[in-house]
């Protein structure tokens, strides 16, 4: 593993990978000091390429909000022809590069979003893992002293800050007969987006579910979210869901 991440007083983490990425990806993801380490949503939306690898493999593929690089770093093990991946968070560019080179692939890691997505399009495949977990203080992409760590879930009061302009961004960053694979919680409306997609000429489905114990930043804001119908009271655990648009 190498540590060419880390910039002057930064520290460098790393990630075990799990299952369903088995003999895929290497064991280990290296992660730079506030990059979000793989988790239950990347692996669930893994499941779901591995599933449909003729969907990937030979096409140009978007990975937006590339975090670690697990997402767009897989669907060049599954034979894409090409991958770009973005983030805002430098650190994670940096992750993105170290870490596909370690898997002996090649990923384009910049550092932007939808705008500079939608520069670089179309795209045959567009995959996601975005923030999506409602902030009650509004926090969305907000650096607090420098740290981007809760850049990684924080996404406004209703989970939809990059969501929402993701979702009207597809018909713009897909080619002809191009896929779009996002994931996210039941608390930032599963049905908001499948709508937003399908009204931009989107054919959207749901095609994976998977239900996951909350973790620390859910536990806290459980009772809030309940009080505003984004997860049913007392609810221990969240459901993720892998949503499927073609165009
Ligand atoms: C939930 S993490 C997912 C990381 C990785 N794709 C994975 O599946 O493990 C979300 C990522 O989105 C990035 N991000 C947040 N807001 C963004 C934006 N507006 N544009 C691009 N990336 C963003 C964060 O820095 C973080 O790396």
């Amino acid at each position: 593993m190498t540590d060419l991440l880390a910039p002057a007083g930064a520290s460098v983490r790393s990630a075990a990978v799990a299952p369903p990425t088995e003999g895929l990806l290497p064991h280990e993801f290296t992660l730079g000091d506030s990059v979000y380490a793989p988790q239950d949503d990347s692996f669930l939306l893994i499941e779901v390429m591995r599933a449909e690898t003729d969907v990937i493999a030979g096409r140009r593929v978007l990975d937006l909000c590339c975090g670690s690089g697990v997402i767009g770093i897989a669907a060049a093990c599954l034979g894409a022809r090409e991958v770009v991946a973005f983030d805002i968070n430098p650190e994670a560019v940096r992750s993105t590069a170290v870490n596909a080179a370690d898997a002996g692939v090649v990923v384009d890691a910049r550092r932007g979003s939808i705008d500079e997505a939608l520069a670089a399009g179309p795209f045959d495949v567009v995959l996601s893992n975005p923030p999506y977990v409602p902030a009650p203080d509004g926090a969305a992409g907000v650096v607090t002293g420098g740290d981007m760590t809760a850049t990684a879930w924080d996404a406004g009061t209703d989970g939809r800050s990059v969501l929402d302009p993701l979702c009207r961004a597809v018909p713009g960053l897909l080619a002809a007969e191009g896929v779009c694979l996002f994931v996210h919680s039941e608390t930032s409306g599963v049905d908001r987006t499948l709508a937003m997609l399908r009204d931009g000429g989107i054919d959207a489905e749901t095609v994976a579910h998977g239900h996951i114990p909350l973790g620390p930043v859910l536990r806290e804001r459980a009772e809030w979210l309940s009080r505003r119908g984004l997860l049913p009271p007392a609810a221990r655990s969240e459901m993720l869901a892998v949503v499927r648009g073609r165009r």
